[in-house]
């Protein structure tokens, strides 16, 4: 069991095979947080203190009790207007305008297995692997009930969560603000936390500070989870490290406006909420209606960062991500975008197949271009017809082709957006998201449409699943190019226009539950401009995201080191592109950009008949090194050897599963005169075996290398690349 209740004492307890998580119901049905942290085996209550603080509100049934205060002790959802200063969980209006929440213990329930949570993405289990319990609170003088859920998934050291609002009285009740996390950790002490921030063609940078008293957050208030914060979270020790130290780390499975807030109060306890963004978020509930929000997951690790990625990459692969190619061996793709752009015909995308068949490539992908008018970014999106003009035939004849030569064929859609200058618009301007007597905002020269119209999701199956059914294709890349503004719907009244953010992105899903269920052996990658909307939300219907417009090998490694706290290998769409790279103009070695590529989802982006014989002799040994590895890379535990400070390298490893073989690669991001030979950490090896290093055949113990590390002999250049393998030794 591992969630276990003390009737009597009103006492929660849920354990996983290295955590504990506690919380209890006190006299006055006020539901507390005591504990997430190491398994502790005790009611860790001792720890709350009940100081009398200055202008801290009392509870009224406490009756003279000054100490007795909702503003100074750790809350397990925090209701809003009722003495607790803090950031709240939740928020509401009532019939009569008031907006207080005060939320008191009513009952719970356990049971085997996971809650789903229709409409959105959730962490899966079977039921001999979770176990579910639901905590209901009951607002003091409205009939609003918030039921805590809490998804318990012991061997993987991770509990989901997500709230279901009830309205159980007879007049309407407007939700203002419903996070799927509230956190208080009272244990004091200081916090580093760590969130990952960026911009188009540079997402997901890591940035580590000591939290600071009062509110810190990170966000997005754009309609998609954004290239510039990434809903996700770690709260560490100051000293945690890679290898020790404790941490805590958060993400949400949501695709649109999130925010996440860390506050510390004026008594330096810490409270994490993390949610739907409140500015971009309304939900009026009649009565008897329910709302659910978007489920949160969390972790904890007493062993540093390292383990606490682990726990995230095997929950998001093996209980999040789904479908034919959750785990299946993805194939090694070449996107036509960077080889061609908007300039092709049927016989460049034939000669790029040819040349990728000898090379051992598995698939071609059509990019952005063959449809519509469309041969720029001004027009055509909308009108998902073939363009015949352009490829000098039907799609399907051209994709009989490339399957001719032993190539699977992938196409691009954006299909949330539409352009002015396209048919779909000249016929239908209501489905595009604007206000009316306003101009709308456009970006790259493009209008959204409205998700959240069943007609809208109507057109789109109808146009994606006619192209699939009329070729025989395997894989969409389903794009999305801009943030969203402007926001209103022509269906919902005028109280109402605050839900549609959160409906567009519901709508979203129902598309794409629908076109992933009807079509199951077509792999879904998803993009934003790269990896704007890169999220656990996506994950659940595309088990890889394109992670980041930017292709340049020396670039990707921030990118790809901040990607992986949390998303595993698996997920990452990587490829090799040409040099000097298309976005930084930037010059490295071919060998060193597969190595790069090889730590994500391997494919190209360039035009194969342009390269020389001596990189496609290197392409070919990319290609068979994606297989020789491919277990290590997507199946192993991953480890980043180097870390925030600036180093001359970076360096990451990958073990796998049964310790008998390691992968360890370097790059030399900096070179200098003289330059001093590169040592790097070793990681993950058993202590008690025996392992030959690829470098010099030298044989040492899995505990010497741990200990000890690497030292390479040989000079790397700036940009260089090499990798290193440990075999274990019988
Ligand atoms: C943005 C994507 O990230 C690129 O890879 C490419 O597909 C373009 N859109 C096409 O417009």
């Amino acid at each position: 069991m591992s969630i276990t209740v003390t009737e009597k004492e009103r006492f929660f307890s849920l354990k996983t095979a290295n955590s504990e998580y506690q919380m209890q119901a006190d006299s006055y049905g006020v539901l507390k947080h005591l504990w997430y942290g190491k398994i502790v085996h005790q009611n860790m209550g001792y720890l709350l203190e009940y100081p009398d603080v200055g202008f801290a509100g009392n509870l009224y049934e406490a009756g003279n009790q000054r100490t007795y205060s909702l503003n100074t002790m750790p809350l397990e959802y925090a209701g809003a207007g009722v003495g607790d200063f803090r950031i709240c969980a939740a928020s509401a209006v009532h019939a009569d305008g008031s907006r207080a929440l005060d939320l008191r213990y009513e009952r719970y329930t356990i049971r085997k297995g996971k809650y789903n949570i229709p409409g959105l993405p959730a962490v899966y289990a079977s039921d001999n692997e979770a176990e579910t319990l639901e905590i209901t609170l009951r607002d003091t003088a409205s009939s609003l009930s918030v039921t805590l859920r809490y998804g318990v998934l012991p061997e993987l050291d991770i509990i989901t969560r997500s709230v279901l609002f009830q309205n159980n009285g007879t007049t309407p009740i407007v939700l203002q603000k419903a996070a799927s996390l509230c956190l208080d950790l009272p244990q004091g002490g200081s916090w580093d936390w760590i969130h990952f921030h960026g911009r188009h063609a540079m997402e997901r940078l890591t940035e580590r500070t000591a939290l600071m008293h009062g509110i810190q957050e990170s966000s997005s208030t754009r309609g998609t989870s954004s290239h510039q914060q990434n809903p996700s979270v770690i709260l560490c020790e100051p000293d945690c490290t890679e290898n020790s130290g404790a941490c805590i780390g958060a993400f949400l499975l949501y695709s649109g406006s999130f925010q996440t807030q860390i506050e510390v109060d004026q008594l330096r306890q810490t409270r994490l909420v993390m949610g739907l963004h409140p500015d971009l978020f309304q939900w009026t509930l009649q009565p008897n209606d329910t709302f659910a929000t978007p489920e949160a997951v969390l972790s904890y690790s007493s062993n540093g960062l390292a383990q606490l990625s682990h726990h995230f990459h095997q929950v998001i692969r093996e209980h999040i991500c789904r479908g034919t190619y959750q785990l299946a061996e993805r194939p090694i793709l070449i996107n036509s975008w960077e080889a061609a752009y908007f300039d092709f015909d049927d016989q460049k995308l034939l000669k790029i197949a040819k040349e990728a068949a000898a090379i051992g490539v598995d698939m071609l992908v059509l990019d952005d271009g063959w449809f519509g008018k469309r041969d720029d970014d001004c027009s055509g999106l909308g009108d998902w017809f073939v363009n015949e003009k352009k490829l000098n035939g039907s799609l399907c004849h051209l994709v009989e082709q490339v399957r001719a030569m032993g190539l699977k064929f992938g196409i691009w859609f954006e299909p949330e957006m539409v352009s002015e200058d396209s048919d779909l618009y000249r016929a239908h301007p209501e489905w595009s998201i604007q206000i009316p007597g306003r101009k709308p905002t456009r970006s790259r020269y493009q209008l959204l449409l409205d998700l959240s119209r069943s007609d809208v999701q109507d057109y789109l199956y109808e146009r994606i699943s006619a192209i699939l059914k009329e070729a025989d294709i395997s894989y969409i890349k389903w794009d999305m190019n801009r943030s969203i503004c402007d926001w209103y719907t022509t269906l919902l009244p005028a109280d109402q226009q605050g839900e549609l953010p959160h409906r567009y992105i519901l709508g979203l899903y129902a598309l794409l539950e629908r076109l992933t269920t009807d079509f199951p052996e077509v792999l879904f990658e998803g993009c934003s401009g790269g990896g704007g909307r890169f999220d656990a939300g996506m994950l659940y219907y595309c088990p890889q995201i394109w992670c980041s417009d930017n292709t340049d090998a020396i670039n990707r490694l921030s990118i790809q080191y901040g990607s992986s706290f949390f998303y595993p290998i698996s997920t990452v769409g990587s490829h090799v592109s040409v040099c000097p790279n298309h976005q930084t103009g930037r010059v490295t070695p071919f060998w060193t950009r597969g190595d790069v590529a090889l730590a994500g989802s391997f494919g190209y982006e360039m035009d194969l008949n342009k390269i020389s014989d001596e990189e496609k002799e290197m392409v070919k040994e990319q290609v068979a090194a994606m297989h020789t590895y491919y277990d290590l890379t997507h199946e192993g535990l991953y480890y980043r050897l180097t870390g925030l400070k600036k180093q001359d390298f970076m360096a990451w490893e990958f073990v796998a599963k049964d310790q008998s073989r390691a992968l360890l690669t370097i790059v030399k991001t900096d070179a200098e005169g003289n330059m001093l030979p590169v040592h790097t950490k070793v990681c993950g090896l058993a202590e008690n075996k025996l392992y030959r290093c690829s470098l010099d055949g030298e044989i040492r113990s899995g505990r010497t290398w741990n200990c000890a590390g690497l030292t390479l002999h040989q000079v790397l250049k700036e940009y260089e690349s090499i990798r290193v393998e440990f075999t274990e030794v019988e």
